[in-house]
């Protein structure tokens, strides 16, 4: 069998520039709640960009199912209070949702970001924040939806995958984009270095799709 077609990839003109800073810039400090079930290398982005200035919000809260989650120890570092919600308590995906939202309410919060949340959503919080949830997915949606994404863009031989940030509808993985970026899938890539590539790129979006979604949010409140 002949050897694989290995050109020169083109890698820099797949990542998509950075929004500026001003183009950004929020003119109120929203208040986040980071959703998350794993491992939190999304909420540690966040963080550092409302460190660094380059998001203007709060993150009020993390909300986590799983227990053994390492995002709760990342919320420790950054003293974001950690709320445990373990779906397991209860029987009903809406149930689930209505104890989340209690808590949402009560560190009024304006945004919602799921940020590796591993549960699905109801109308429950849906309607409770309309157009106010944000999830990241990584892959270039609407391919390769729901779990495993990484790996089917493996097994699908696509040359180019990425990560996309969306609103969030009932409808997994859905609703409309915010944000995506292109990473190129390498002939030897496994799914560990092939998520680690797209990781780096969801690390560098998230935050300017959080704010993207706020800024279009104020400016419909203030036509
Ligand atoms: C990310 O790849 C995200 O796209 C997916 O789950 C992963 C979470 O990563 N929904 P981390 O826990 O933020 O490191």
């Amino acid at each position: 069998m002949g050897k694989e077609f290995d050109s020169d990839r083109p890698i820099a003109s797949l990542i998509s520039p950075d929004r500026s800073s001003e183009e950004l810039q929020l003119n109120k400090t929203i208040k986040l709640a980071i959703m998350a079930s794993g491992n939190g290398s999304n909420f540690e982005a966040v963080a550092k960009a409302i460190e660094t200035g380059k998001l203007n919000a709060e993150i009020k809260v993390l909300i986590y199912n799983n227990p053994d989650a390492k995002v709760r120890s990342r919320a420790e570092k950054w003293q974001v209070p950690a709320v445990l919600i373990n779906h397991k308590e209860f029987k009903k995906r809406q149930d689930f949702d209505r104890a989340i939202v209690e808590t949402l309410k009560e560190y009024q919060i304006d945004w919602v970001v799921m940020a590796g949340w591993m549960r699905v959503v109801t109308e429950v919080l849906l309607q409770a924040f309309p157009n106010r949830v944000i999830n990241i997915h990584p892959s270039l949606l609407p391919s390769f939806r729901g779990l495993r994404a990484v790996e089917k863009a493996l097994e699908a031989k696509v040359k180019i995958t990425g990560c996309t940030v969306h609103i969030v509808s009932l409808e997994v993985d859905s609703g409309p984009i915010l944000i995506q970026a292109a990473v190129p899938i390498l002939i030897d890539d496994t799914p560990e270095t092939l998520h680690a590539r797209v990781q780096i790129e969801e690390h560098r979006i998230l935050p300017q799709a959080i704010a993207l979604a706020a800024l279009s949010q104020e400016k419909q409140v203030s036509k």
